[in-house]
């Protein structure tokens, strides 16, 4: 079995997958949304902090399969390097305690593998990324080789709901509450900038959180129709923007498949309109089960068992933690 673990951000969460069969036997996660929700975002010392308290938990909650670990998969790049160092540490700790081999997994190419948790791979792909911490377009040939097509140029996809969901005293995480009070909105009642109208192969949400915020100031008090309005004007042209960009990387080279992964690919609207795309340009679509959407210890140890069979180890003194990704 692999036991692998998640520390990127302000999930912790372990896992414990049978390698022969790829089977997830156990997973778990204790989510720190309720602590965060406070500040309207993510504070990494008290998410460190929290780390540290729930992942020797979590590890307990797995103690009847340790002896039956043959690697620690953990997380060590990219993310938040106070939060990665918590898990990171663990993983060694454990890894020599069981005397059995790491793996260094990125979380990148871990969302990616979410796609394949109890399944083979589907592999070359393409694959948009759109979490809180990233919105990218990649072209995967093997877990070793990701192409990094298009990424933001400054704010990710769900960051910019995050804002947006904190402009209008919504709660974080802003995503999930974006698309709830959108749903009750008009998407015509604000017109907002669609950022990037050129060639550029990039995403950008600075432009489209600044206009949001001078209108959420022009129009003054807020009552809960407003707030419903702005919630979906904000999703309508956050969704336009990635649409648009995606059209362009698709309509010179379509994909066979596209898997779409991360925190936001749980969105029914921008799942519904990468439908139309996909009929338009004629490629499958692949998303994780919703739970395994977010970030998740199960992706990381899908990730284990590929790199268990191929030996991709490293001795717990020479792998650090990075807050950018390293392909
Ligand atoms: O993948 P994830 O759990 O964590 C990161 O690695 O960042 O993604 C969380 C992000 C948050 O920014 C959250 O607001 C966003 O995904 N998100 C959504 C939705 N659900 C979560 N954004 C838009 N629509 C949603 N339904
Ligand atoms: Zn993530």
């Amino acid at each position: 079995m692999i036991l692998s673990i998640e520390s990127s951000c302000d999930d912790s969460a372990i896992a414990i997958t049978e390698i022969a069969t790829k089977k997830l036997i156990f997973h778990r996660k204790i989510s720190q949304d309720a602590e965060h929700s406070v500040y309207g975002g993510v504070v990494p010392e008290l998410a460190s902090r929290l780390h540290a308290l729930a992942l020797p938990k979590l590890l307990e909650s797995v103690s009847e399969y340790l002896p039956h670990v043959k690697a620690v998969a953990v997380t060590n790049e990219p993310g938040l390097v106070v939060s990665l160092v918590e898990g990171v540490s663990m993983a060694k700790s454990v890894a020599i305690a069981l005397n059995v081999p790491l793996i260094p997994v990125n979380h990148l190419v871990g969302h990616i593998y979410s796609l394949f948790i109890e399944k083979e791979t589907q592999i070359p792909l393409d694959v948009l990324l759109v979490s809180g911490g990233h919105t990218q377009y990649m072209r995967v040939s093997d877990m070793q080789n990701v192409e990094l097509i298009a990424k933001t140029m400054d704010d990710s996809f769900g960051e910019s709901f995050d804002k947006a969901a904190k402009m209008l005293g919504l709660g974080y995480p802003g995503g999930p509450l974006i698309e709830e009070w959108a749903s009750r909105g008009d998407e015509n009642a604000y017109e907002l900038p669609v950022a990037l109208q050129d060639n550029r192969l990039a995403f950008s949400y600075s432009g489209l959180k600044n206009a949001f915020r001078l209108k959420i100031e022009e129009e003054g008090e807020l009552d809960e129709a407003k707030k419903a309005n702005f919630a979906a004007s904000f999703q309508k042209v956050a969704i336009e923007h990635l649409i648009f960009k995606i059209k362009q990387i698709v309509r010179d080279r379509p994909p066979t498949l596209l898997g779409v992964v991360g925190g936001a690919a749980a969105n029914k609207r921008l799942r519904s309109e990468l439908n139309v795309l996909s009929e338009k340009y004629r490629f499958e679509l692949l998303f994780p089960k919703m739970e395994f959407c977010s970030d998740n210890a199960a992706m990381i140890g899908r990730v284990g068992v590929e790199a268990y069979e191929k030996k991709l180890f490293k001795n717990y003194t020479n792998f650090d933690v990075a807050s950018r990704a390293n392909f």
